[in-house]
Parts: C-alpha cells; sequence; structure tokens
C-alpha cells in the first residue's frame, strides 16, 4: 500500500508519495474502520446502558463550574502525576479494595492503561529481553512485547489462574540458561482472557518466586472492580514485602473505556523515570476531573449496579451457547469481568474462523491471538459479553453456530436439532 496523500489529484499533478519517506521497521498499516459488527464479541468494550451518564453530566457541569478555569495551566493545578482529586480517590479506593498503601504521589495517571503498559515496558525493556506472561493474556500486553522484541514466556493456568508450580519450572529452567525475566506479567484478579482470580496462597507463593528468583511483578488489575461477589484477595502490590512490584489499573472497565484514563501505582523513584517517558504533556484533562468529581460521590453505588448486568449477560451467553453449541462449546463460569475464554473442539481453527463468521455480521477474538502458544489457542475464542444486547447475544450466537458448522463440521447438533454437514 502506498501512503499518497488524499489531497485531491489530477492527470498533471500526481499525488505525493510518502512511502519511500516512511521510517524502516514500522508495524503494518491500520485497517480503515467500517463500523461495528452486527453480533459484536470483540475488543473491551462496555454496555452503553450502564454508562453512568446522568451521574457524569451532573459531576462534569460541577467540576468544570468551579475549577474549570485551572484548564490554561498544562496538568491542571495538579502536576504531571494527573488531576490531584482523581489520585486522591485512587489512593484512598486502592487501600479500601485492593490493601494497596500508596499516597496519591505514588499514582500516576495515564491515557488508559494502555500508556501505562508503554511506560513500563519504556523503562524495563529492550530487544533481547525475555518476560513471564500467562499462556492466554492480552493481546494488547502480547503485541507490545513481539513490537519490542522481547520473548514472552507463557505460564499454563488452571481454574485459579496462573499455575504456580509451572512458574517455578520456567524460573528455574530461565535462571538454569542465565537468562533472568524483566518481570512476571500477570493479571490475577478477572484475568484476560480466562476469567480467573488468581487465589491469596498463590499470590503470596508467586511473590515468593519473584522473590527468590529476583524478579518484578507488574500487576494489571484492570478487571479487579468487576467480581460477581465483589470479594477479592489483597492485590500483590499489598501482600509484597519488599516491594518490587509496579501496579496498573483503569477506569475502562468501570465506567467507560473511551474516557482513556488508567493509572500507574509505583515508587516516586520509577514513576520519576516514566515520566521522563510521558512526553505528552498531559493526559485529557476534562476526564480526569469528570472523574475526580465522579468517583467520590458515585463509584461505590454504580459498580453493584454495573456487574448484576454484566452477569445477567454473562448468563444470556452461556444459556446460548450451551443451546446453540451444545457440548461442543466448552468453558468455565468467570468470577467476573466481560470475557467468557470458550473452548470448540480441536478441529476448529478460530482463525479461520474469524472471516466467515465476520461475514455473517459476527465478529469473535481468534484463541491465538490472546496466547503464547498459538496450538493451545487455535481452537478457543474470547467473546465479549458486554456490549453486545441480549438479544444480539442470542442471534450472534445462533448465527455462529451455523457458520462454524459449515465451516468446521460442528456442533453437529445446533438448538438439539441433528444437523448434516452442509
Ligand atoms: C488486561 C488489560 N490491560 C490493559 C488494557 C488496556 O485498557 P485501557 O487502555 O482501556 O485502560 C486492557 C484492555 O482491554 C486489558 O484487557
Amino acid at each position: 500500500m502506498n501512503a499518497s496523500t488524499n489531497a485531491s489529484t489530477n492527470a498533471s499533478t500526481p499525488a505525493f508519495d510518502f512511502t519511500p519517506f516512511l521510517a524502516p521497521g514500522l508495524p503494518p498499516p491500520a485497517v480503515k474502520w467500517s463500523g461495528f459488527a452486527k453480533y459484536n464479541f470483540i475488543g473491551g468494550h462496555n454496555d452503553a446502558e450502564l454508562v453512568p451518564l446522568d451521574a457524569l453530566v451532573k459531576a462534569a457541569n460541577d467540576v468544570l463550574t468551579r475549577e474549570g478555569r485551572t484548564l490554561a495551566t498544562y496538568g491542571l493545578a495538579s502536576g504531571p502525576l494527573g488531576y490531584a482529586r482523581l489520585r486522591d480517590f485512587l489512593a484512598q479506593k486502592l487501600k479500601r479494595t485492593a490493601g494497596i498503601a500508596c499516597d496519591a504521589d505514588e499514582i500516576l495517571v495515564t491515557s488508559g492503561s494502555l500508556q501505562a503498559l508503554d511506560l513500563v515496558n519504556g523503562i524495563l525493556l529492550e530487544p533481547g529481553d525475555t518476560v513471564i506472561v500467562e499462556q492466554a493474556t492480552y493481546q494488547g500486553a502480547l503485541t507490545r512485547l513481539a513490537r519490542l522484541g522481547v520473548q514472552a514466556v507463557g505460564i499454563p493456568l488452571d481454574g485459579e489462574g496462573m499455575r504456580m508450580d509451572a512458574l517455578a519450572a520456567a524460573l528455574d529452567d530461565l535462571k538454569r540458561r542465565g537468562v533472568r525475566p524483566k518481570y512476571i506479567y500477570t493479571i490475577p484478579t478477572v484475568q484476560n482472557p480466562t476469567g480467573t482470580i488468581l487465589s491469596e496462597a498463590r499470590r503470596l507463593e508467586m511473590l515468593r518466586l519473584a522473590l527468590a528468583y529476583g524478579v518484578p511483578i507488574f500487576e494489571d488489575d484492570c478487571y479487579a472492580d468487576l467480581i460477581w461477589d465483589g470479594q477479592r484477595p489483597p492485590a500483590l502490590h499489598a501482600l509484597s514485602k519488599n516491594g518490587g512490584i509496579i501496579h496498573i489499573g483503569s477506569f475502562s472497565k468501570s465506567i467507560a473505556p473511551a474516557l482513556r484514563v488508567g493509572y500507574i501505582v509505583a515508587d516516586w523513584a520509577l514513576l520519576a523515570r516514566m515520566l521522563a517517558l510521558k512526553t505528552d504533556a498531559g493526559s485529557g484533562a476534562l476526564e480526569q476531573m469528570v472523574l475526580g468529581e465522579f468517583c467520590p460521590a458515585y463509584f461505590e453505588e454504580h459498580l453493584p449496579r454495573l456487574t448484576r448486568g454484566l452477569r445477567a449477560k454473562l448468563e444470556t451467553l452461556m444459556d446460548a451457547l450451551d443451546e446453540q453449541f451444545g457440548t461442543a462449546a466448552e468453558f468455565d463460569d468467570p468470577k467476573g469481568g466481560i470475557f467468557l475464554w470458550v473452548k470448540l473442539p480441536d478441529e476448529v481453527d478460530t482463525l479461520k474462523l474469524f472471516q466467515p463468521a465476520l461475514a455473517a455480521g459476527v465478529a469473535i477474538n481468534p484463541g491465538s491471538e490472546w496466547a503464547t502458544d498459538k496450538a493451545y489457542g487455535k481452537s478457543r475464542t474470547r467473546l465479549c459479553f458486554a456490549n453486545a444486547s441480549h438479544e444480539a447475544i442470542r442471534v450472534g450466537i445462533a448465527t455462529l453456530a451455523e457458520v462454524c458448522r459449515r465451516e468446521f463440521g460442528v456442533p453437529n447438533r445446533i438448538a438439539n436439532v441433528e444437523r448434516a454437514r452442509a
């Protein structure tokens, strides 16, 4: 593809071609957005009906009326770490819900937690490094590591999250080969994509192993507010006795992803290095101000409403899968979050299912894009249940079952009706 401009052209003045000017090593170009699929199970979108709109409107009005003139300065009147009232709220909330003892000056507000991933990677990683991740993990983390030339070693999970016997074996193996991983990246609380929660005992074991092998832990907790029963173990950051943990979080899942507000909790010495890389002169101020106003008053009452709505959607999805795929779709009931991690029969390759499903209006995330081991991910898929309506979930899964049967011969019973392969 060439990189000519969109300027109007005619035969005598050909469009300027930027292709020879592009820097080497760029990632492939983005695909033009053509709208959401009719039955959209991809990405980490939230439920539009559950965005707390009235309270956000009120918060925006109140905070702008009161302190809108601080917009005249970069960083509001709060400095480069981000809006002070939001960081104060976060410090209190993290103490109350995750057991993290930090003050507001150990929190850096970022443009989504994706920027947090970039900043943490930016201060720690160089090409040729090795990191440890869960075998099924966030695609955004994996693509970043690949682009940085960093090897990701995947650790299998079970119903309680990352397996500590496998982590111990991997750390031991790497040590014998003279490799010290730069970090253990984990999504311990409602893991993406498996929805598991790492038990407290495993958290303590991970900390013990990290200390024994001298490896930091990078804790990504962006789904921790979306647990059905609200019960969570303390954060790794809270349980560590010797530091060595960088903790990140986000408002994308608890309020709305388009806000682009995330955060990093780390010692000032580390935040100081990250600030030197955060060259955007501050993350968007309006959304920080609105959250700083909204959260102290409304965050707590918003969460149960959100999790109740998400749980209802999950049940619709699990029922639809049972009905349409029967035993061909295997999954564990996740403890919270917005994703279901589904295993289809071995003959299904979800990368190959992706296009025909999309052509029928159903967007799914192929499992191999969420896994370090492509063979493990091959017949798995990650389905986001938050954004689609209940009706779209039902029709979308019925459509997916038809496409899957047409392409791979399974499921051979749909809605309990025996089907011949097309
Ligand atoms: C585990 C994990 N980390 C980070 C992110 C990035 O989210 P955001 O930049 O919207 O905060 C996501 C988004 O889905 C995620 O699943």
